[in-house]
């Protein structure tokens, strides 16, 4: 993910100029809690300009573009600060544009997408200068995110593993089956993850620990090697039934694809409803199960995994 940079300063007086897109997460995937994690092909984009100032013009179209603060409080600005601040560098004037296609406060790693792009941006605008690393990247962006689970797959794509090692957190990327096709059913309301996350016991009996350390495991295989056990696989005990009452319609829809035989599964905190299917005839037949099923309006989403996560290009047009 090394950024390539440009060797002449750009026409509009701007120090670097850097784009950087970042895909979609849905984290959990059932009983990996704060652990797993998949990017799915649903991106971000973002254009970044440094300049040799003070100036802070934001620009959002796409996805919360009525609703996300275009000043200073902007969480990409403030991801991009927590970097210079990290490395000890001085702030940037700068110009940022987001056209956003992860859908907001739906479950989808929007806030993960947000934070991976900000540290994409500064290891960018910062390359030569300041080198950053992959375990720089998780821990800067963990650091903002407060768990690991979106931001390593939104910035190493793929399935991811991410842990809290004795110095910070760590991730392995793991490439998925080519029989698994995502399926993402996406509701009109949205749900907050500090809530969800306060309604997930602190503590919990013993065997539904042992239950969810089992399907983590199970999951990994499944998703790697043997798609036939998705569904064991995808079960949970230790937050989605927990959380069911702040989305009933979305545990309703999980409970009733499951009944079917489908891998469905809370996609993060909600309210999306993630599918791990085995092919393109399974997906459509889950959708007409949701159909049939609910009254909810769902958007459903034919998604592919995405395996490159967050990539940086200068206005060079190098692409990493
Ligand atoms: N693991 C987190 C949670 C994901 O479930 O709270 C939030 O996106």
């Amino acid at each position: 993910m090394e950024p390539v940079v440009g060797d002449t300063p750009d026409v509009d007086g701007a120090l670097r100029t850097v784009t950087v897109t970042v895909p979609a997460t849905s984290a959990n995937l059932g009983p990996g809690f704060d652990t797993l994690g998949l990017a799915l092909s649903i991106y971000d984009t973002l254009t970044a300009s440094s300049f040799d100032d003070d100036r802070l013009d934001i620009s959002v179209s796409g996805s919360g573009a009525d609703s996300i603060p275009t000043d200073a409080t902007n969480l990409v600005v403030r991801s991009i600060a927590h970097v210079y601040e990290d490395v000890g560098r001085r702030m940037p004037g700068l110009r940022l544009h987001a056209l956003n296609g992860v859908p907001h406060g739906r479950g989808l790693g929007s806030s993960g997408a947000a934070v991976s792009a900000g540290i994409l941006i500064a290891k960018g605008l910062l390359a030569g200068d300041v080198d950053l690393e992959d375990h720089d990247l998780l821990r800067l962006a963990t650091e903002l995110e407060g768990h690991p689970d979106n931001v390593a797959p939104a910035l190493f794509g793929g399935l991811t593993i991410a842990w809290m090692g004795d110095h910070g957190p760590l991730h392995k990327k793991l490439l998925v089956h080519r029989g698994v096709a995502p399926l993402v059913f996406v509701p009109g309301f949205t749900m907050s993850t500090s809530l969800a996350r306060s309604l997930a016991p602190l503590q919990v009996p013993r065997e539904d620990a042992v239950f969810n350390v089992s399907r983590s495991a199970l999951l990994v295989a499944a998703l790697t090697q043997s798609p036939e056990l998705m569904l064991d696989a995808t079960a949970d005990r230790l937050h989605q039934a927990y959380r069911g009452a702040a989305m009933p319609e979305t545990l309703r829809l999980v409970q009733a694809l499951r009944a079917e035989g489908f891998a469905a599964v809370v996609s993060g905190a909600g309210p999306s409803v993630l599918v791990l299917a085995d092919g393109p005839g399974t997906r459509k037949r889950a959708v007409d199960v949701a159909d049939a099923v609910t009254d909810t309006p769902w958007d459903a989403h034919m998604l592919a995994v995405d395996v490159r996560g967050g990539t940086i290009r200068d206005r060079a047009e190098g692409s990493t």
